[in-house]
This record gives structure tokens, sequence and C-alpha cells, in this order.
């Protein structure tokens, strides 16, 4: 299979992206894949939730300045086919420094291809921050497609809406031709809830099969796991949360075997005058006049 670079985007803070970033890097390395997960937030949640430090020189963010290979800044994680670019600090200050820089949008592209023209990874994933700043639109111009958390809340369409817009922005300006949305996950879902209900209900109804159906409850094992470095998977194996995330491993991989099948999948040929089926019987009482 090819290599799929996914980013996991939401403007909204707190909706659970970083949370989907490390459990499904970690379910898809547990079916082994091999994976690379890029904290591109200050925040460096994805890194310490691993159980690495963010440490000064860590991050993409020198890549990001045109200096250095971002190839030097993998590291393996406890688990065997889970390798992280962490985050640091420093990376707040990359906003401002980027912004002043020729090509600013595709930095971190320009970083990341020498990455994957080199070292063989199945998935990509990029944890973004919370804005939409120019981290998150470096970010959406590197990648292939967009895994939206969302959290069922009043507001969340509204949220969903603003994402939305900005994909098909980046696409349409010609910075990312092709980025397309991967999915959207419903987080800390909790279906005893009307509202749950009812904003699952509308977001189905505006993005269908775009939507898993693998749906990630509200867990508190997931919420505990980050303090102590660790997955879902490695802190609570039978948690509800674990089954979750796996789910959603294991429904993101069978959609890209489908993908990749009906890529491969050669054009139906046209049948020749000569093996073409009979036509049926013409009924007279049908035709038109003359
Ligand atoms: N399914 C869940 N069940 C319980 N708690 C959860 C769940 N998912 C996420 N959380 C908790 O909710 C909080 C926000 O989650 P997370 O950090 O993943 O969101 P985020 O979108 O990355 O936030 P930010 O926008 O700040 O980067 C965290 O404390 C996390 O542990
Ligand atoms: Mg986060």
């Amino acid at each position: 299979m090819p290599c799929h670079i996914i980013a996991l985007a939401n403007q909204k803070g707190g909706v659970g992206k970083t949370t989907t970033a490390i459990n499904l890097a970690a379910c898809l390395a547990e079916r082994r894949q091999r994976v690379l997960l890029i904290d591109l937030d200050p925040q460096a949640n994805s890194t310490s939730g691993l159980g690495l430090q963010p440490s000064p020189g860590c991050s993409v963010y020198e890549a990001l300045l045109g200096h250095g290979k971002l190839a030097d800044k993998v590291q393996p994680t406890a688990m065997e086919h889970l390798f992280l670019i962490p985050s640091e600090v420093d990376l707040a200050g990359a906003e401002v420094d980027i912004a002043r820089l020729d090509r600013y949008l595709h930095r971190f592209k320009e970083a990341l291809d020498p990455l994957l023209a080199t070292t063989t990874f199945d998935v990509v994933l990029v944890d973004c921050p919370p804005s939409l700043g120019i981290l998150t639109m470096n970010a959406l111009t590197a990648v292939q497609s967009v895994i939206i958390p969302l959290q069922c809340e009043y507001y969340a369409l509204e949220g969903l809406s603003v994402i939305t817009r900005l994909i098909s922005q980046i696409r349409d300006s010609g910075a990312n031709p092709t980025l397309d949305i991967e999915g959207i996950v419903l987080t800390m879902y909790d279906g005893r809830t009307n509202l749950a209900q009812q904003v699952v209900e509308e977001v189905r109804k505006h993005f269908g099969d775009k939507v898993y159906h693998a749906a990630i409850p509200r867990n508190i094992r997931i919420s505990e796991a980050p303090s102590h470095g660790k997955p879902i998977i490695l802190y609570d194996e039978k948690s509800s949360g674990a089954e979750a995330y796996r789910a959603l491993a294991k429904e993101f991989l069978k959609q890209k075997k489908e993908e990749a099948i009906s890529v491969t999948l050669p054009e139906p040929v046209p049948s020749s005058p000569a093996s073409a089926p009979p036509s049926p019987p013409v009924d007279a009482s049908t035709c038109p006049p003359g």
C-alpha cells in the first residue's frame, strides 16, 4: 500500500485530536503498520502522551525553517512499529518565523517529502494545534487528507463548517489540489444523550459515509493513559476506549484496502458488437410512431 499522510485537525480545542492521533497511531502500529506520528502542536501533548520529553531541537521547527533534515528527528517509541517526531515549546515561534519566509505554506511539505522518499512508513499522522494558523495550514498543504475529530456538542456543526471550508479553500487555491476529508470521528460520544444522537444524525445527513462507524465513547481510562505516557491499548487494553480505537483502526485500514482495490482494478472492457448480449425483443406497441 502507498503511504497515507493524514492530519488530525479541528480548530476547536479539546475535541480529541491528540487522543485520536496517539491511539489511532498505536492501534495501526499494533496491526503491524509502520506509523509515524508528527506532533505539530507546541503544547506537545502527543509527545508526552507517548512518554517522550519535548526537548529543544527535537521537533520539526528547524526543518520548517529549512535547516537540517526531518529524518534526524524521528524517534522510536515503546511500540515497535510506532515512531514519533516530537514537538517542543519553541514551535509556537514557528508561526511568526515561517510567515516571513517564501512559500510559507509549503514549508512542512518540503521538509516531509525527502523523509518519505528515504524512509518507508505506511501511515503518517500529523497532530495539529487547535487553531487555523500557519502550522495547521502547513499540515493541510502537506497531507493527502484530514481526519476531523468531532465532539458531539451543541456547536459541533458550526465548528465543522469552519474546518471543511478551510479544506476547500486550500484545495481551490491550488496549495493542495487533491486535499480531501478522510473521515469524521465522533469523540467522547455518549449515545444516551439526545444531544449526541441529534448531532450524529445531522453530521451523517451532511457527510454520509465520511463519518466513521466506530465512535469513541467517553472513557475515563482514555483520559488517564497520557499521564502514564501510554496509548490506551498499552494502559488498559480491555477498556471500552481501547476497543473503540481498535475498531477505528480496523475500519480505517479496511477503507484504505478497498480504495486501493478500486484504483488498481482494470477498467471494464467495453463488449464488442459480436459478443454483445442479444437485444431484448422490441415491443411494437411501445415504438414511437413513424
Ligand atoms: N474518549 C474520551 N474519553 C474521556 N476523555 C477524553 C476522551 N478523548 C479525549 N479525552 C480527554 O479530553 C481532553 C482533550 O482531549 P485532546 O487533548 O485529545 O483534545 P485536542 O483536540 O487534542 O485538544 P487541543 O485542541 O488542546 O490540542 C483530554 O484531557 C483528554 O484526555
Ligand atoms: Mg491536541
